[in-house]
């Protein structure tokens, strides 16, 4: 007997132009286009193995070993009918395919990074689901389609079926068909983008992405000014960058609109604050490694950007990681060595760091250890990839191995 299961993995994307609003809040249409950057899934994925079976009575998935509820109605049960319906599209014009459509599933998930390292996982997460679903119903359908699904489970994963520079277009149907993602350039066309992910340390529960968004959109007049003025402007602008590989204009651009996304939340009644004083420290030195070269008739060489949590994710051109890292571990002391998966530090590692020549010592205070728990360096990277038989998550009984 045939066993019917597919595992993929899917990357994290993380936004250079911020989506903050829906317009939809069930189909999730957001009130604004986004773009973001994919991350290389060597270093941060999720992978997702489904399963059909006559065998199985319902649907099922677990996360991390842990089963979740799949609630009627709720964003999971929404794109795994969403997906089995585009199945049944293929059984229906094909009468020798078998009636996978009507089979239960069972799905099981994992995180190659952990949850307390407050990294959305529901982007990757969405995106692994959607195309192992889609794998395994060997569905002829494209990454953009695919991304009209992955958006109902969470709108920022709409963006990690395609590896590279994508948008979010955010459409003008009510039905939705048209907020898709589309790749804007792929990975190959400007690999040299590394990201520097500084987790920094967060006891307090912040006010998720769902529900602040929402507040925004009742109570910001800023967002308004956003939505009409600022975005429309921004995504065409940094296309071109990207387009051009021009680093210091998308470096200006994300650095931006970070800003302005945490100025509506600040604007949002009461107010959302995500980032705390160790973020400020980090763009307080991103902006001096920043001045010292332009101050020397040169380009901005980092740009930092920050989602609905204190976390700081700089991008920079790879000649510059190795300041970059510096730069952090002299302010931020870490407990343990700086992983270096790109051995640019060879032998005697990062040490205790340091600034480059001309680096005003002034702007921040060193912290210490613990501030930045932990540091992530890693790079833009490729979409969804569908993996051996051998990486299935479930075992022979059809439950997490
Ligand atoms: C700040 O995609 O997590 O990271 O659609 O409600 O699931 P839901 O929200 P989510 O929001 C992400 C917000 C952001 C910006 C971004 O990724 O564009």
């Amino acid at each position: 007997m045939s066993v019917y299961q597919a595992t993929t993995s899917a990357p994290v994307n993380i936004a250079c132009i911020k989506y903050w609003g829906k317009r939809d809040t069930k189909l999730i249409l957001p009130t604004n286009s986004s773009l973001s950057v994919t991350l290389d899934q060597d270093h941060l994925r999720s992978t997702t193995t489904s399963r059909a079976d006559t065998s199985f009575d319902k649907d099922r998935l677990w996360l991390n070993g842990i089963e979740e509820e799949i609630k009627d109605g709720g964003r999971l049960a929404t794109c795994i009918k969403e997906m089995k319906k585009l199945r049944r599209e293929v059984e229906d014009k094909n009468s020798n395919e078998p009636k996978l459509s009507t089979f239960a599933v069972h799905i099981c998930s994992r995180n190659n990074f952990p949850t307390a390292a407050g990294l959305a996982s529901s982007a990757s997460g969405f995106a692994a689901l959607v195309s192992s679903l889609a794998a395994l119903y060997a569905l002829p359908a494209s990454p953009s389609q695919l991304s009209l699904i992955a958006r109902q489970g969470s709108g920022s994963a709409c963006r990690s079926l395609f590896g590279g520079f994508v948008a979010w277009e955010q459409g003008s149907l009510p039905d939705g068909s048209d907020s898709l993602a589309i790749e804007v350039a792929p990975q190959s066309h400007w690999p040299d983008i590394h990201a520097l992910i500084c987790v920094v340390s967060d006891d307090k529960k912040g006010t998720s992405s769902t529900s602040g968004m929402q507040r925004t959109v009742e109570t910001s007049p800023l967002l308004q000014h956003r939505i009409k003025n600022v975005v429309p402007v921004r995504m065409e602008a940094i296309k071109k960058a990207i387009l051009a590989r021009d680093f210091d204009s998308f470096a200006r651009i994300t650095m931006q609109d970070s800003n302005q996304f945490h100025a509506v939340a600040l604007d949002t009644d009461p107010p959302i604050f995500y980032m705390n004083d160790v973020s400020r420290a980090i763009i307080a030195l991103v902006t001096e490694y920043n001045r010292v070269s332009v101050e020397n008739g040169g380009m901005l060489k980092a740009a930092y950007t920050y989602d609905a949590g204190p976390n700081a994710v700089i991008y920079t051109p790879k000649e510059n990681i190795k300041d970059i890292v510096s730069i952090i571990v002299k302010y931020f002391p870490q407990a343990e060595a700086f992983k270096d998966p790109f051995g640019l530090f060879g032998a005697q590692g990062v040490g205790e760091g340091g600034v480059v020549q001309g680096f005003n010592a002034a702007v921040a205070k060193p912290f210490s250890v613990g501030a930045v728990k932990g540091l992530i360096h890693t790079r833009v990277g490729d979409g969804p990839r569908v993996l051996a038989e051998s990486e299935t998550l479930l075992g022979a009984n059809g439950l997490p191995k």
